[in-house]
């Protein structure tokens, strides 16, 4: 039985295998929709069935594949679209009368409360949603990976930095829920399993860690990402000179 006082409603949309996320605070009935992309009118569709109003929006980050359908999403709700202030000044791009969030702040969505946290890495002002024992992770944590670091405003600093947060400050028991599907089985895992298989949970030198993600990670692995044990992934570090 879900105790929680909220649910978790995914769904795998778009050429690109993201995930669109559906917050519903059981006792308000009302949503949140996390990343409206593709074909976003099936998630609409969803709340519209289950009789749940969407009243908010949120946003991981700004990269198109998260934010197409964010227009629609607008003109079909009254949501309040919530993002990072630092990752609305990176987009750059018009949008009318945001909530501009710092990490660490928290976004009420009925009984349900939801903290931001910035987890700048993918992107400047990426951000990941924690709600009960939740993680909504964007492109920060995939199921035995991580976002790219080498696209404009990414910084593999950062993200060994982000990532070290998430593993040392989170429960091990912790849900992931990544912004694509990129898992060989379950599209979602513990915070503990990654930790133990997730290569890029892996690193205790930044320095290692900057050239495994933008050096070898992307000449030795392929979607879907496998569970790899921490020896392995020191292994192939080192097959790599300097
Ligand atoms: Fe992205």
């Amino acid at each position: 039985m879900n105790s929680a006082p909220y649910s978790i409603h995914a769904l795998e949309l778009g050429p690109m295998e993201n995930f669109v996320y559906l917050l519903h605070d059981h006792a308000s009935n009302r949503a949140a929709i996390v990343d409206p992309a593709w074909e976003v009118e099936e998630v609409l569709q969803l709340a519209t069935q289950k009789n749940i109003k969407i009243t908010d929006i949120l946003l991981t980050h700004s990269h198109y594949d998260h934010i197409n359908g964010l227009e629609q999403t607008l003109n079909a709700t009254d949501a309040q679209l919530h993002l990072l202030d630092e990752e609305a000044r990176f987009w750059g791009t018009e949008l009318s009368k945001p909530s501009l969030h710092h990490g660490g702040d928290t976004i009420r969505l009925g009984d349900s409360s939801i903290q931001v946290l910035h987890t700048p890495g993918h992107t400047p002002g990426s951000a990941c949603f924690y709600i009960g024992n939740d993680l909504i992770a964007g492109d920060t944590l995939f199921v035995f990976g991580c976002g790219r670091c080498d696209l404009a405003g990414g910084d593999p600093e950062q993200m060994f930095h982000t990532l070290n947060k998430i593993r040392t400050s989170l429960p091990a028991n912790t849900i992931v829920h990544p912004g694509h599907n990129y898992a060989p089985q379950s599209p979602i895992s513990t915070l503990r399993e990654q930790c133990e298989g997730n290569p890029f949970l892996h690193f205790e030198h930044c320095a290692d860690f900057k050239k495994y993600r933008m050096q070898i990670h992307d000449r030795t692995r392929n979607t879907p990402y496998g569970w790899v044990s921490k020896a392995d992934t020191l292994t192939t570090l080192a097959q790599f000179p300097d």
